[in-house]
């Protein structure tokens, strides 16, 4: 490699200077654009795919032009969770403080592995992670980490509760336990469970789907039945995992009386606070979550309606040596392996990304007041959009306290066929999902800057897609 490619890595001041400039003008465009142009792609993948192709690596170019090309391409080729009309899954617009986090991070690349190397880095994630665990009321014993996402942070709770359930789940596995160890989640929660069971090496066999009450919330009843039947039968029920905030209908499950029956048989608590989590911002809302405090463990997405980028939730738990017993990996070769300190003892990754400063700097300048806004507007949004629809015969499935509408279209409409139509006329985005075992149309208020207007025309959309799909 000759010192001219290298320099194409690693280029002088000026030039970083001039092509940042350059990006940030390129993004800014972007930004404008589209929130003006349609929710959906409008790309002609074929041309696309034949300029793609020409990038073989072999011949180079500047960087201007690869940036310029790229940004085009994903103004064009995305469905764009920044447009204030995709009301679709936990996918958030991006705070702005959240994108700066991302371009400090990217600029010093810290590995937060350990403390010992980014002491100040580590620091913040710590801080900001107390500061979530006494908002949402646990004591100032609750710790935790930032994990890229819910699932990561749900399989950390798992692993937590089998070791807590049996030290000797650390050197045997599944093994360790006298019958199949089950755990326990409605079956209006997250799929990803099923996944985790068996990364886990429990197998999928081990999530035990509770009967819902009829509205989409874990029936305390049942669950505390299928545990009791579990044990007289020989399996070892290890964790109770309650939703708050269902990902089809953002339904929150008794968190009191799913607490009362995981202390009465001594099992683990978890609670799936992924989306519905950013609730505690809300002074006016967070009464909902009520019982989310008694968790053994709680998942909170930081990239969901705390709306960072991509690749950013939290685990937080009260039992910090568990933590610690489940993640430790003794060695001599990082530069230090303080449990309950180091991240890459505490957690399930290694080497890490600095993610938590995304929400240090939303948080530190919005507040929590800010966020409560911020919830507060979307719940405003979805309720605009009830009152929209009612009196055009629509029908609410979900008695909603969060921002998630689940539609029935009025005289039996055919769910699939109007959300293609909403979907495919680029105004708006809202998915087909069932609720309760019923198809729904699903709408979330995602984006923070969405407006009644937005909110006029997704109701519009959906009602012309009704009558265009009749019949
Ligand atoms: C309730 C719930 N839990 C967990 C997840 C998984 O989170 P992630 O996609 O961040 O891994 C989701 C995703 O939508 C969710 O809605």
């Amino acid at each position: 490699m000759t010192a001219q490619d290298r320099s194409a890595l690693f280029p002088t001041d000026a030039d970083r200077e001039r092509w940042d400039d350059f990006l940030t003008r390129e993004l800014l465009h972007a930004h404008r654009a589209v929130a003006q142009g349609p929710v959906t792609p409008r790309l002609d993948l074929a041309r696309f795919r034949a300029e793609l192709e020409k990038y073989d690596f072999r011949d180079t170019g500047d960087l201007e032009p690869v940036l310029s090309w790229t940004v085009a391409q994903l103004e064009h080729g995305l469905v764009h969770v920044n447009h204030p009309r995709y009301f679709g899954l936990f996918n958030p617009a991006p705070t702005f403080p959240a994108q700066c986090a991302d371009r400090i991070a990217a600029a010093f690349n810290p590995q937060l592995a350990t403390s010992t190397t980014s002491p100040v880095a580590v620091a913040i994630e710590a801080h900001v992670i107390r500061s979530v665990a006494q908002r949402a009321g646990f004591l100032d014993d609750a710790t935790g980490h930032f994990t890229t996402g819910g699932a990561e942070a749900n399989y950390t709770a798992l692993v937590c509760a089998l070791t807590w359930a049996n030290a000797q789940f650390a050197a045997d596995g599944a093994r360790a336990f006298d019958g199949a160890p089950m755990f326990y989640t409605s079956k209006e929660c997250h799929l990803a469970w099923l996944k985790i069971a068996h990364q886990a090496g429990i197998g999928r066999a081990a999530v035990r789907f509770v009967a819902t009450d009829g509205s989409g919330r874990m029936d305390a009843a049942a669950l505390a039945s299928l545990i009791d039947a579990d044990r007289a039968e020989g399996r070892v029920p290890v964790m109770i995992a309650a939703t708050a905030g269902t990902t089809n209908a953002g339904m929150i499950d008794p968190l009191i009386a799913c607490a009362e029956i995981a202390r009465v048989r001594g099992i683990w608590f978890h609670v799936d606070a992924a989306w519905g989590g950013a609730l505690i911002a809300s002074d006016r809302l967070r009464g909902a979550l009520a019982g989310i405090e008694r968790a053994d463990s709680v998942t909170i997405d930081a990239h969901k309606w705390f709306a960072t980028t991509m690749g950013c939730g939290m685990f937080i738990t009260r039992h910090g040596a568990v933590l610690s017993s489940a993640f430790h990996a003794a060695n001599d070769f990082m530069p230090s392996n303080v449990a309950s300190l180091d991240p890459y003892v505490n957690s399930v990754q290694w080497s890490r990304r600095f993610l938590g400063l995304r929400l240090f700097l939303s948080l530190a300048v919005a507040g929590w007041d800010g966020y409560g806004a911020h919830v507060e507007h979307s719940v405003a949004m979805i309720g605009l959009l009830r009152a929209a629809l009612e009196p055009k015969g629509w029908r609410v499935a979900n008695e909603p306290t969060m921002a998630v509408l689940c539609l029935e279209p009025p005289g039996g409409g055919n769910v699939r066929a109007i959300v293609r139509h909403v979907v495919g006329s680029g105004r708006a985005w809202v998915s087909a999902a069932s609720f309760e075992g019923r198809e729904i149309v699903r709408a979330c208020a995602t984006h923070g800057e969405t407006s009644p207007d937005d909110v006029t025309e997704l109701a519009n959309a959906l009602q012309e897609a009704r009558e265009a799909t009749r019949l």
